[in-house]
């Protein structure tokens, strides 16, 4: 079976080691000891394979390290680094576009300005794909330059405080970071500019999904005076998992006394405004925080990394690019070991050797009923609604959630009507039993009643119980 990486849910923790194992393995082979960041010279792994790059956004590093990753690997690549040189600019859909480039390429690289449209390439390509960030939704490998950077400076994510500066709303990076962090066991700390705080989806996935629990700031800093300017802190509860053994690492702040009201911030992970995706007449930013020298010279700062994916625009100071604590160099540095590593993996170059079984999800797609309410969400957009289907996950029956395959966005229906009765009810609670592929799910009685359902009668209920 492929094997796409969409979000950094699609691969496992056991999995994200052995892509940092085989990244090691590059770069010990492959570095200098004046740079033992970069890599260089070229391999043969890849040279009977091509990846297509498809960026439909502006991008640097996250293009060229995919490029410059696939060529260290003795592979080629085709690429399209602006969309209005190829028929997306004529209207043509994703799904077109990858199942033309399929037979191009073994794998493809997109970036893509609609949340989802990574998912919506992988479900219409026969060839792996990668996300390299879809629309604010999230970028998974930056994630895994993130956390690798992390490790190569021993620094352990278990019990660490990270703590995430600037535009997290629309910041797709920190929406991959986050349920990374909670899997490792590291404790999340937003530090959001005004009005651009972490989005409500993703917040409540952190704690429903990923066990984190949010306590007030100032009760998890013991009361001390330093951490006023902090909300919360989503405290994660994977405590044990580690990315370096304990006994390779340093040990932090945090876990000399876990109750110590002096706990330190272990990385300071700045972001920038994201002004692309702001609606259009909306107007932020005038107070972004701005992370330099006199800011990270608090105490709570001393021994804190401070991480960026890059680009900075005014956010991160220059006066911090010498100072040992800045690792955003690294970060971008690590990009071509990391993806040598993940496109070694999903072409089989080097398989994943672990193994987990896949939870079971029920796929629920159907062209009546609820629709993803997210505009943002590709299913949305004019050159792709009318191909691409409608699918959900159905998540949970007690209550009844649906999440859109694309954009990931969960929804709870009001009721759902079965298909050959053509009768509605809002009775959810007995889904478990009934659930089968005639059933069709409403966002509201009123849409039930417009797709020509009726209420199910006083006596259809008395016989359903
Ligand atoms: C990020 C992105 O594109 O989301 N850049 C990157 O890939 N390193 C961050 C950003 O653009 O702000």
């Amino acid at each position: 079976m492929k094997r796409d990486i969409i979000t950094i849910g699609d691969l496992t923790n056991s999995e994200i080691e052995e892509i940092f194992d085989l990244a090691d393995q590059f770069l010990r082979e492959m570095s200098k000891p004046t740079h033992p960041h970069r890599i260089r010279g070229r391999r043969t792994d890849a040279q009977s394979h091509i990846m297509a790059a498809l960026f439909y956004e502006p991008s640097t590093r996250t293009r060229f390290s995919f490029e410059a990753a696939m060529l260290r690997l003795g592979g080629d690549t085709l690429g399209a680094a602006d969309p209005t040189t190829t028929s997306a600019a004529k209207g043509e859909s994703v799904a077109d576009t990858v199942r033309v480039i399929e037979n191009y390429a073994d794998v493809i690289i997109i970036r893509h300005p609609y949340e989802g449209a990574a998912r919506a390439a992988a479900e219409y390509g026969d060839v792996p794909v990668i996300n390299a960030g879809d629309g604010g939704h999230e970028h998974p490998t930056q994630t895994l330059c993130d956390l690798y950077t992390l490790r190569k400076e021993s620094k352990s994510l278990s019990s660490a405080n990270v703590m995430l500066v600037g535009d997290l709303k629309n910041g797709r990076t920190v929406h991959s970071l986050v349920y990374a962090l909670a899997r490792f066991g590291a404790n999340v700390i937003p530090r959001a500019a005004k009005g651009l705080e972490l989005p409500a989806e993703v917040s409540r996935r952190l704690i429903e999904e990923y066990k984190a629990t949010p306590v007030p700031a100032r009760q998890f800093f013991g009361g001390n005076d330093e951490f006023v300017d902090l909300d919360v802190v989503y405290v994660s509860s994977a405590s044990t998992l580690g990315l370096v053994p304990a006994k390779q690492r340093p040990r932090l702040d945090g876990e000399r006394d876990p109750g110590s009201p002096h706990r330190g911030i272990d990385v300071c992970y700045v972001t920038r405004l994201q002004g692309e995706r702001l609606a259009g007449g909306e107007k932020r930013g005038a107070d972004y925080p701005v992370i330099d020298k006199s800011f990270m010279s608090a105490n709570r700062f001393r021994e804190t990394s401070v991480m960026h994916p890059l680009p900075r625009v005014n956010e991160l100071g220059y006066d911090l690019d010498e100072d040992p604590r800045g690792l955003y160099f690294k970060q971008a540095a690590y990009g071509v070991p990391i993806r040598m590593a993940l496109i070694s993996k999903v072409l089989g170059i080097r398989p994943f050797v672990s193994t987990e079984a896949a939870p079971e999800t029920i796929l629920y797609t159907r062209e009546d009923g609820i629709v993803c309410g997210n505009p943002r969400c590709i299913s949305h957009h004019p050159s792709e609604r009318l191909h691409l289907r409608k699918k959900f996950w159905l998540i949970k029956t007690r209550p009844v959630t649906l999440r859109c395959i694309y954009c990931e966005h969960n929804y709870a229906p009001h009721c759902y009507g079965d298909v050959a009765t053509r009768r509605y009810t809002t009775d959810l609670a007995e889904l478990d039993t009934v659930y089968s592929d005639q059933i069709v799910f409403f966002a509201d009685e009123t849409q039930a009643r417009e797709a020509g359902f009726k209420p199910e009668s006083a006596t259809e209920r008395v016989r359903h119980v």
